[in-house]
């Protein structure tokens, strides 16, 4: 898929939010070794490795155009490389991705694969995206004429499973220590039509490379679509976001079951 970096930028104050809380979920030491999963433009993956002293960082993504821009950030200790997200391995003391993995499926299988590549003692620290219904408003227009036809009746699927997934997954996985929450971050955007512009840069890129000429009477369609749903000016625009980290345990660690071990009624308030 074709990213324009541009586009994404258009709303970085906003995204930066959502980065900053992440970052205050890692645990800074020294001489880390850090894989950053959907860089991007990695100016953000410049900012998190800024505050690891003595760190060896490495942003990879899969979008040509998202690496061509990351370039300008490179220095000592921070390098980029085309890399697929599945496709990753080696072992890390952070394995850290922003708003990247919901573009990958089955997160059963991604998740596991993803600790198990974080050393001991070390951390998976994950952000990412919850749908919403102005985003949910997208496959419902590509589902109306002429768009289905034109997409063969496909639409994109972005992955993200209910927090208490992510913990059961995280503990079988080998994890320790965790902290897992959603957040609201508020927006207040000029008019419903902003949202287009929100997700010109994301969500609508791929319906719009499918639909080449049919692209732009999509982006109206939709535009129409959430100003009847939102007529007012300037426009609420809540976007919900998942974000979790956990430590993989040292080897040989184990921690007790909360019950003790007990099997039998638990209180259920
Ligand atoms: C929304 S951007 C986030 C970029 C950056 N992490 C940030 O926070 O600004 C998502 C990035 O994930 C990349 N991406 C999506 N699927 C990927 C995959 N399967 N493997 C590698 N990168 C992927 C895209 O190319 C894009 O640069």
């Amino acid at each position: 898929m074709s990213w324009n970096p541009e586009n994404y930028e258009k709303f970085k104050a906003e995204r930066f939010q959502p980065f900053e809380d992440l970052v205050a979920l890692v645990r800074i030491r020294p001489g880390l070794k850090v894989i950053d999963l959907g860089c991007g433009t990695g100016e953000l993956t410049r900012r998190l490795a800024d505050r690891l002293p003595e760190s060896e960082v490495l942003g990879i993504d899969n979008s040509p155009q998202m690496l061509e821009k990351a370039q300008a950030q490179v220095r000592p200790g921070l390098a980029f490389e085309r890399q697929a997200i599945e496709q990753v391995s080696g072992r890390w003391d952070l394995v850290f991705s922003n708003a990247a993995i919901q573009w990958v499926r089955d997160h059963e299988s991604l998740v596991p694969r993803l600790m198990s590549l974080v050393r001991p003692g070390g951390q998976l620290v994950v952000q990412l995206p919850r749908g919403n219904p102005a985003m949910e408003m997208i496959p419902q227009v590509a589902g109306e004429p002429p768009f289905c036809e034109a997409l063969g009746g496909w639409t994109q699927e972005f992955s993200c499973l209910p927090l208490y997934s992510y913990a059961e997954l995280l503990n079988r996985s080998g994890a320790g220590e965790m902290v897992i929450f959603e957040k609201v971050y508020p927006h207040i955007l000029r008019d419903a039509g902003a949202i287009v512009d929100w997700y010109d840069g994301t969500a609508l890129l791929p319906y719009l490379e499918r639909l080449g000429d049919l692209g732009e009477a999509f982006k109206e369609r939709y535009r129409q679509r959430l100003h009847s749903r939102w007529p007012e000016t300037p426009v609420f625009f809540g976007f919900q976001r998942v974000l979790f980290a956990a430590t993989r345990k040292q080897a040989g660690g184990h921690r007790a079951p909360v019950d003790g071990g007990r099997v039998g009624n638990v209180a259920r308030c």
